[in-house]
């Protein structure tokens, strides 16, 4: 039975990306779609996006839209990719800006954001059966439709989803946002529903008021109740735990192919891997300036340079590490402490160490090629994409065992053969080291392991599939489509 669903976040594929939630918006509705649901995806109208699409959006009109105590024009515009139809929401003041996210008005642009998308569904009169919100920026959404549009029952037949893709971003502001900007009353702070601290919160709101809530792991799901990773959410995600689905992300593997990237130096599957990923190695080394070798084991690493993500294990160990005999690729942007450590890693060990500082889809692809080992040991992980992607093109992840990143990678077992790659549990950099000695040590001294592990990490399934039926699942339980 299809349905009409309406995803609404901050970003997504192909027309903005700041990390895996774009991933996620830009692949996960094509499969549906594909399907046979109604998927339309809303984003807001960022410079970046004009730049570069402007002439393929079709202008859809503009409205007045009540964000509060002022009423402001929205402008929307529509375009088609692969079946789903994407909307965008124009307010030049608020998204006509080199960034996204980080601004001091944060609160204000997406509060906006979230009442514009509301009332562009009366505006073009499509009522999907459920709007799929996701992370801080959306997380408004089923209050405000239920709060703000009380008396048009096509609002309020409307069903809830509310994905959580980082417990750490929860779009927390000032009480005074509720009237001003949202046109709520201050009645949802005194009733504790939306009041996070002395203030308000998008994420906690969402929480309390979707009908089902997911986030993007089992694993997470589970610990996200607890006081070590509920990031001080985990008593209210606690009482809805009845309506928290863990649900693993896929990624595109049409996007995501080995064999038809047309960014590689040479296209390869799991049956050609050895000579593919030796030539993608070698162009890399070249591109990078390190040293030409197909000797040695070559470590990627393509990620945001935060906490989150262990970097800092990482910089503390880089004496270790490049004492073994390897190679280290680096390619991320973030926090200044976790660039500079790396930039003096480049020019301490030139020629076996590099560091790309900035973001760069192309490169990125030619990392996962050409690197044996993807490293993400992240304190934290929700789902994690780049370890999904980097099995689909034969380099092995070395991971801690966190949220996704224990839910997708399997651990070699030198025994039996089976794994995917490698992981260790405890948050300290001493074990993180011992892996990669380990793995160092398989790859040098173990060859058939490290095909064996190679092949199955290129055959594990990384797609949207299965993680799709479940979605479907849950829409099916909050529609109570069964019954129909
Ligand atoms: P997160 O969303 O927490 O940053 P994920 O692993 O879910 O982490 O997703 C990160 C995505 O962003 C992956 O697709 C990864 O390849 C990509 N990425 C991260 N940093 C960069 C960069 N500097 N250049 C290109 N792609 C990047
Ligand atoms: C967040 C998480 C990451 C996840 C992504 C997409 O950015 O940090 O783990 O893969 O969202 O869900």
């Amino acid at each position: 039975m299809s349905r009409s669903i309406l995803f609404v976040a901050g970003e997504g594929l192909p027309f903005i990306k700041t990390g895996g939630l774009a991933d996620v918006i830009g692949s996960l509705p094509n499969v549906l779609a594909k399907r046979g649901h109604d998927v339309r995806v809303a984003l807001p109208l960022y410079k970046k996006v004009i730049e570069k699409y402007y002439d393929q959006l079709e202008r859809l009109g503009t409205i007045q839209v009540h964000s509060g105590w002022i009423d402001q024009p929205a402008t929307f515009y529509k375009t088609e990719v692969d079946g789903v139809v994407y909307y965008f929401v124009e307010h030049q003041g608020y998204f006509e800006r080199d960034g996204l996210y980080g601004y001091d008005d944060d609160g204000e642009r997406f509060a906006f954001f979230q009442r514009a998308v509301l009332d562009m569904i009366y505006f073009i009169d499509w009522w999907p059966n459920i709007i799929h919100s996701n992370d801080w920026q959306t997380g408004m959404i089923p209050l405000l439709a239920h709060a703000c549009y009380g008396d048009d029952y096509r609002y309020q037949n409307i069903k809830h989803v509310y994905t959580i893709h980082n417990m750490a971003f929860q779009g927390n502001f000032g009480v005074d946002m509720l009237p001003s900007c949202l046109g709520l009353d201050y009645y949802y702070f005194d009733n504790g529903s939306v009041k996070f601290d002395s203030g308000i919160s998008f994420m906690k709101s969402g929480i309390v008021y979707a009908d089902k809530i997911t986030t993007v792991s089992p694993s997470y799901a589970q610990e996200i109740l607890t006081e070590a990773y509920g990031e001080r959410m985990d008593g209210v995600l606690r009482y809805r735990r009845e309506d928290l689905w863990g649900i693993v992300n896929g990624i595109d593997v049409n996007d995501w192919n080995p064999k038809t990237d047309k960014r590689l130096a040479k296209n390869y599957d799991v049956r050609s891997y050895v000579s593919g990923k030796k030539a993608n190695k070698k162009s890399l080394q070249e591109e990078l300036g390190l040293e030409v070798r197909d000797d040695v084991p070559l470590i990627g690493l393509v990620s945001r340079l935060t906490n989150q993500k262990g970097v800092y294990m990482i910089t503390d160990k880089i004496n270790e590490i490049l004492g073994m005999d390897v190679q280290f690729a680096v390619l991320g942007t973030g926090e200044k402490a976790a660039e500079d450590s790396f930039k003096w890693m480049e020019s301490a060990y030139k020629g076996k160490a590099v560091y790309y500082c900035g973001y760069n889809e192309d490169l990125a692809h030619r990392i996962y090629a050409g690197s044996d080992i993807f490293l993400m040991p992240s304190l934290y992980e929700p789902c994690g994409i780049g370890q999904l992607i980097a099995m689909r093109y034969g380099a092995l992840p070395l991971v801690r065992e966190t949220g996704g990143l224990r839910d997708t990678v399997q651990p070699y077992n030198q025994y039996t053969g089976e794994g995917n790659g490698f992981s260790f549990w405890a948050m300290n950099p001493d074990d993180m080291v011992y892996t990669i000695a380990y793995a160092v040590d398989q790859y040098y001294n173990n060859k058939p392991g490290w095909k064996g592990l190679v092949k199955s990490a290129m055959q594990t399934d990384v797609s949207w599939e299965r993680s799709a039926d479940i979605y479907e699942q849950l829409y099916y339980t909050i529609c109570n489509w069964s019954d129909e």
